[in-house]
């Protein structure tokens, strides 16, 4: 059973990538816990509920459904489901389990952090995206309408339990968006993972088992391995952003509406290896790799109509911004990054354009 620790300040606990591990989550609750909570989507609990229902047979349980889309991750549905808590038994021993992807582990996650000032959440995330990045790192919280994940907290779970076997009915749009994130992991440190990627896209696309399973343990040992490092972002954690400026300013200039996270991400990706190249970081060789890797998983959805300067603006309202300045995740070659900032804004816009066509 791959097991990777994440040993943070905060909280040491293990995210376990198994098959059929969905099955066993009773196993790894808190011991003495009180009334549980699952968190999810009548979407996810309709196709994915039946295993994890049945693994907790024995144990006290509810289930509460939260709306799905990026649009509906707001603060307003997390104040009802807590109210319903309250109203059907919760009270400090509560668990939560965040069952669904990122949204729902974001949404679940913080409402663990702020229920009661604080119960434990344990992720079990049945997206690519989620079980790659989302549900690991203790990142939670809600979009603002003036930009994303603008209200949250650093709550780290007390286990993640990743089931690469729930993939295989995942819509290709929501794998592939997955599929973006991975290929992230190998921009930014793991250029092993990248090779695999650049070389093996139909095993990987027509989602082999052996293919799965490897780029998914990959990732999550390297998220696991960053966030042990780093677990507020200070420093290291850092690099785990490359293209989420330029893609959070892409969803947040679509309304959260027209991308999933993981497309934003890799259009952000794109903008951000030409602005390597344009700035002098990146070799036009490494920068011609990584796009046409990018490609290999796309189609990324058009992104025609959206102006370069809406984009531009878009980025000073990122939390990233720190008293005004964008800070940008620059590759430097393939499995490394860097981190850069008072970019002239023309060599952005450039960057963004090149990045729209
Ligand atoms: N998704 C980026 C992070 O967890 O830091």
């Amino acid at each position: 059973m791959p097991s990777f620790r994440v040993e943070t300040p905060q909280h040491c606990y293990s995210a376990i990538v198994e098959r059929g591990v969905i099955g066993q989550v009773a196993e790894h609750l808190p011991k003495h816990t009180g009334k549980v909570f699952v968190v999810s989507t009548e979407d996810v609990w309709r196709h994915q509920g039946q295993a994890l229902a049945h693994s907790l047979t024995d144990v006290p349980h509810e289930v509460l459904f939260l709306p799905g889309g990026e649009d509906q991750k707001r603060l307003a549905p997390l104040e009802l489901l807590a109210d319903e808590m309250v109203q059907r038994g919760g009270d400090r021993s509560s668990v939560v389990i965040a069952f669904g992807g990122g949204i729902v582990n974001d949404m679940a996650g913080f409402l663990a952090a702020i229920f009661m000032r604080g119960i434990p959440v344990v992720q079990v995330p049945t997206t690519l995206l989620a079980q790659v990045d989302a549900a690991i790192g203790g990142k939670t919280g809600v979009n603002l309408v003036s930009g994303k994940n603008l209200i949250g907290s650093f709550h780290q779970p007390f286990s993640v339990l990743i089931d690469p076997a729930v993939l295989q009915t995942l819509p290709m749009r929501e794998y592939r968006s997955g599929l973006y994130e991975i290929v992230k992991a190998g921009i930014i440190r793991e250029p092993a993972l990248f090779e695999y990627l650049a070389t093996h896209s139909d095993d990987v696309l027509t989602r082999k088992p052996g293919a799965i399973d490897r780029i998914i343990e990959d990732s999550v040992r390297m998220k696991a391995e960053v966030v042990s490092s780093d677990e507020r972002e200070g420093d290291l954690r850092r690099i785990l952003n490359f293209g989420h400026t330029f893609g959070h300013a892409l969803e947040a200039e679509t309304a959260y509406t027209r991308f999933l996270h993981g497309e934003a991400v890799a259009w952000g990706m794109r903008a951000a290896v030409y602005l390597s190249e344009l700035t002098g970081h990146l070799s036009a060789e490494d920068s011609v790799e990584i796009l046409e890797t990018i490609q290999l998983y796309g189609p990324i959805p058009p992104l025609d109509g959206i102006p370069a300067a809406n984009l531009l603006a878009r980025l000073v309202h990122d939390k990233k911004t720190i008293q005004g300045k964008v800070h940008f995740v620059l590759a430097v070659r393939i499995g490394e990054v860097t981190v850069v900032s008072g970019i002239d804004d023309k060599l952005v816009l450039e960057a963004i354009r090149s990045s729209l066509v």
